[in-house]
């Protein structure tokens, strides 16, 4: 596997790659990587002949006060797990070399203007989604894929992607992964790090509010307010659980919807003690 470091050394690789015709596939991560992400490299590597992955802890969509400065890293375990998994590239960028103004700022972003980035997530997290469309838009700019794979456990990161692929007309195909979880439920998250041994029991009552909202609608609940309110009183009865959001979503538009039809998105972002969890559930055709 090659390590680049810089954005020269990509275009070099992915340049000579697709002058022998081969198809290049991106995952993006902000690395500390996980089976979560390895099924996204898995993805990439069954549909596309090479596979680049960036590992880029990305300063731009993290508010002051978040958590940047103690995400956690490891890249000797991520490159590791990446060439097991049969990558071909990773991209380890400095913070210098992807905002080369300094200070992991830059002057021009890329942003949806439309109210898609200020629901959910965005209500709390009213920069994140404008961080994210930056640095993904750098990505596609620097490897030039013919697909890009992003985790469905970030549901309205994939639709916010999809639909700047598309207003952009980056000609990338943006390709849907299932969420992975632990063999308990939890959803694989980097932040799970975060949790000590009570708080990682308490997170379980977000896949158990996932998984009673499925098992309604699959018994046919067609109103929305109850399957939310029935995972909103589930989280409640966790004393280590702090709700920042349950919502029901049309899961292009991040819209609220009431009446249950695809592609109705149960969404929510839970605090277990400090730190913060999503999870979600779309409803399939
Ligand atoms: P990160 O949180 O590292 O996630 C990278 C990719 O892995 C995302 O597409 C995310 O949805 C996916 N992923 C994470 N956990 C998963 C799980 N349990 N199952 C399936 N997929 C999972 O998302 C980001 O980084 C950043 O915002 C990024 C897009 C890289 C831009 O900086």
């Amino acid at each position: 596997m090659i390590v680049a470091t810089t954005i020269e050394d990509v275009r070099r690789e992915v340049s000579a790659w697709k002058r022998e015709g081969l198809t290049v596939g991106l995952v993006p991560t902000m690395g500390y990587l996980h089976e979560g992400h390895a099924s996204l490299v898995d993805a990439a590597v069954k549909s596309c002949d090479r596979v680049v992955t960036s590992d880029f802890v990305n300063p731009t969509q993290f508010a002051p006060g978040e958590d940047l400065e103690t995400y956690p890293r490891d890249f000797e375990h991520d490159c590791a797990l990446l060439e097991e998994h049969g990558c071909d590239l990773v991209f380890y960028p400095s913070v210098d070399e992807m905002y080369p103004d300094g200070g992991g700022t830059t002057d021009t972003y890329v942003e949806i203007l439309n109210d898609m980035p200020k629901q959910l997530c965005g209500k709390t997290r009213p920069i994140h989604f404008r961080g994210v469309c930056t640095v993904v838009s750098k990505l596609f700019n620097i490897v030039m894929p013919d697909k890009a794979f992003f985790g469905q456990k970030d549901a309205q990161q994939l639709a916010v992607i999809r639909k700047m692929a598309r207003d952009l007309s980056y000609g990338i195909e943006i390709v849907g992964c299932p969420i992975i979880r632990e063999a308990d439920g939890l959803a694989k998250s980097s932040r799970n790090t975060y949790l000590n041994a009570d708080e990682r029991a308490a997170a379980l009552v977000l896949s158990k509010a996932v998984f009673l909202g499925q098992s309604m609608v699959q018994d046919g609940e067609k109103d929305a307010r109850k399957v939310v309110k029935a995972m909103t009183d589930l989280i409640n009865q966790e004393p280590l659980a702090r709700i920042d959001y349950v919502e029901a979503v049309d899961g292009v538009t991040m819209k609220n919807v009431e009446a249950i039809a695809p592609p109705t998105l149960f969404a929510m972002a839970v605090y277990i003690g400090s730190t913060r969890l999503i999870d979600n559930f779309a409803v399939e055709a």
